[in-house]
């Protein structure tokens, strides 16, 4: 409601006589429309049916039989989808507003169509769609869920999403942790091979492609899409610089496009039921379906498909039975999209959105949409400086920022965590972070970067509190930088005497 201030109708002299404050509502009044709550995906529109294996146990099969994955929908009329051509499924998918699922959320549609630029036949040889099936981001738990339970929704995929790039064959990278799901991939394959699905002539189209399954080793720099390359050229998993991006110089030298396995998997229903079907799905720019992936202190943690944009707490209170140990008020903090994502507090986990543009509002993001859960008996800054130091392990190497910055980091968390800290190193450590962010080959640099950003936003008071609390056991009164006392002594450039305990320091606890 907002107030009248031009209009002279009788009514409003009426009002102003009597000193009654006028209000009345116009198009433009945005505070009072009722609001669509997002969520409540009804089963009819989950797309993902066999995520909980119920169509496989009705059919008495597994997973990769080909004949129960037909009974859910998948391959129904792929021939009719691949006949229509790339600027067809390109346009599609444009429609829908599927951005990818990877963790960046770049619109799929517009990604896609950089293989197929202004002449883009007269560059003849193979040319390659790339399945990032890593999924190598903590608290990430949904690619190996579908290729586990969904196969032949992934491998349909590959073949329409090549199709619209005019991919000769597509390599799925999967994590070499994954070795059942790999064998199930496989299994999966070879029936929609043996179907006539895959091959010279792909589901009887004319169009002739291959799906190929690479092992990885279990690098989490690997799920990064240039390093995921070079693992696959059979070199060490290192980032690429770009320019040039994969869809001019990939996999070989080839186009290429790396694309996540649920950007990949959802594509052959947005395409069978229409790009707006999807689009209906969520708030605008950030429309669809989506899995979620709850993971931590909820009495039920699972992976759920459900509509994009639903509130965090509906999708923590319906899907996961709420917090552990006392409900919604006993929640702490929720790091919503994938430990790289920053860590929100209670007060924005409670009306904050799931969808890429509310996340990022709140500071955070959606990323994987991998949301872990903290109630109030965790330790936010035990949780973080586990993070930290999975980012300094996971660090390539390649660039100084990133390589001396996560180890820096890491160290840093472990005091932290300890106490045995100089208040004033929290900013140090933010600012460490802006030196990094940017500065990097890849984007693991800003993944170790963001978490510590976070927990100094969210929680900096309690970092003091846990400062104090050291210093008042140890009988400290001023700790200096780096954790060291004035009255530690150094002799020949070796600690002989800090009144510090050992055990305090990082690698101890
Ligand atoms: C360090 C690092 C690790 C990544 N790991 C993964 C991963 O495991 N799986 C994935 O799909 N994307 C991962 N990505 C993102 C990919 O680089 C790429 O953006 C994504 O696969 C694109 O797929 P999409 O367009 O479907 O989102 C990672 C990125 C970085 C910087
Ligand atoms: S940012 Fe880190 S992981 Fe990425 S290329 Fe540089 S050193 Fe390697």
């Amino acid at each position: 409601m907002i107030k009248l201030t031009q209009q002279k109708s009788s009514v409003l002299k009426l009002f102003q006589k009597k000193n009654i404050p006028f209000l009345l509502r116009t198009f433009a009044t945005v505070e009072d429309t009722p609001n669509r709550i997002h969520g409540g995906l009804k089963d009819q529109d989950r797309i993902f049916q066999n995520l909980y294996l119920k169509n496989s146990k009705a059919c008495g099969t597994e997973p990769w039989d080909v004949k129960s994955a037909m009974k859910i929908g998948d391959w129904y009329k792929t021939k009719e989808i691949i006949l229509k051509g790339d600027k067809w499924i390109i346009d599609e998918m444009k429609k829908s507003g599927l951005r990818g699922r990877g963790g960046a959320g770049f619109p799929s549609g517009l990604k896609w169509s950089f293989m197929n630029p202004p002449g883009w036949e007269k560059n003849i040889g193979p040319r390659y769609l790339v399945v990032n099936a890593d999924e190598g981001e903590p608290g990430t738990c949904k690619d190996r869920e579908i290729i586990r339970k969904e196969p032949h929704k992934l491998i349909e995929g590959c073949v329409v999403a090549g199709r619209a790039m005019n991919a000769t064959a597509a390599y799925i990278y999967i994590r070499g942790e994954f070795y059942n799901e790999a064998v199930v991939l496989q299994k999966a394959i070879n029936e929609a091979y043996e179907a006539g699905f895959l091959g010279p002539n792909a589901c009887g189209s004319g169009y002739s492609f291959d799906v190929y399954i690479h092992r990885g080793m279990g690098a989490y720099v690997c799920g990064e899409e240039t390093a995921l390359i070079e693992s696959l050229e059979g070199k060490a998993g290192k980032p690429r610089l770009k320019p040039p991006f994969p869809a001019g110089v990939g996999l070989f030298g080839r186009p290429s496009t790396v694309t996540n396995v649920e950007t990949v998997a959802v594509a052959p229903t947005i395409l069978r039921r229409g790009g707006s079907w999807f689009a209906s799905f969520g708030r605008e720019r950030n429309s669809g379906t989506k899995l979620f992936c709850i993971s931590g202190h909820v009495n039920e943690p699972c992976t759920v498909e459900e509509e994009m944009s639903i509130p965090l707490k509906e999708l923590l209170e319906k899907h996961c039975g709420s917090i552990t140990g006392g409900g919604w008020d006993n929640l702490l903090a929720v790091i919503p999209g994938g430990s790289s994502t920053p860590i929100l507090n209670m007060e924005a986990c409670n009306k904050v959105l799931m969808d890429y543009d509310d996340l990022r509002d709140a500071g955070s993001g959606l990323g994987t949409a991998a949301v872990i859960v903290f109630n109030k008996q965790a330790d936010v800054i035990r949780g973080i400086q586990r993070l930290s130091a999975f980012y300094k392990h996971e660090s390539c190497g390649q660039c100084t920022p990133c390589r001396e910055g996560s180890t820096y980091m890491s160290k840093m968390m472990d005091r932290f965590y300890s106490g045995q800290a100089n208040e004033k190193e929290i900013d140090m450590a933010i600012e460490l972070t802006k030196k990094v962010e940017g500065h990097s080959i890849c984007a693991l640099g800003e993944a170790f970067a963001w978490p510590v950003q976070g927990l100094v936003r969210s929680f900096k008071p309690l970092m003091i509190e846990r400062i104090n609390e050291y210093k008042a056991a140890n009988g400290i009164e001023q700790m200096e930088h780096g954790g060291w006392l004035e009255s530690g002594k150094v002799a020949n450039g070796k600690v002989v005497s800090n009144p510090i305990p050992k055990t305090a320091f990082h690698g101890h606890h």
